[in-house]
């Protein structure tokens, strides 16, 4: 499987610890040496531009992970196109993004059918703070990329946080329990 802005690899590592073949492409080559820090030598890792055209065959996997990617690109059409290429035939998806009615609200824009970028400031753990740029598309823009780049949606989920985190992080679990800040697809290369 392609694990697509695998980042320091943690989906990556679980996805091996339960037996998967895993290839990691990310953008960042810092997160891309964690990564190979957590997941060893063998692993193959690429730095990979996911706007770009992908550097791997034709049917080359049969499965696509994107966690927590899409929504820093402008284009969803062209990196999907590709994800549809390097799968076999019948092959899956399984992605998250934000949620575009909370991104929507963050942007401050009143404006949930536009497409646009918009910029988030968080807290780093030092105290300084980042700012953060996403893309916010509506659900129907979504859709048509999907349907445009050759897939089938099976599945569409606004996922509960996991029952530990109440115990966790306790801040976090009532927000997540009441707003929806991520959504998640599973697709089927038609
Ligand atoms: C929020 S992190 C998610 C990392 C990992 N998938 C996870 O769930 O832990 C977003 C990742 O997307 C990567 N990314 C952003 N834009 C990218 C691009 N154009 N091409 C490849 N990776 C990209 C970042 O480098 C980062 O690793």
């Amino acid at each position: 499987m392609l694990d697509a802005g695998c980042g320091s690899g943690v989906h990556a590592a679980e996805l091996i610890e339960r037996g998967a073949d895993v290839t990691g492409a990310d953008l960042s080559g810092d997160l891309l040496a964690v990564a190979r820090e957590r997941l060893g030598p063998e692993v193959p890792l690429h730095r990979t531009d996911l706007r770009q055209p992908l550097p791997f065959p034709d049917d080359s996997f049969g499965l696509v992970l994107s966690s927590l990617v899409l929504h820093y690109l402008a284009e969803w059409e062209p990196t999907l196109r590709e994800f549809r290429r390097v799968l076999v035939p019948g092959g899956r998806v399984v992605l998250s993004t934000h949620h575009p009615f909370l991104d929507f609200r963050i942007a401050g824009y009143d404006d949930y059918l536009g497409t646009y970028t918009f910029t988030e400031d968080w807290e780093q753990p030092d105290g300084r703070a980042m700012s953060m740029r996403f893309w916010h598309r509506p659900l129907r823009a979504m859709l048509a990329a999907f349907a445009a780049a050759g897939f089938h949606v099976d599945d569409i989920v606004e996922p509960d946080p996991r029952p530990e985190m109440a115990d966790t992080a306790p801040r976090a679990y009532w927000r997540l329990t009441r707003n929806a800040q991520f959504l998640f697809f599973s697709l089927t290369a038609r």
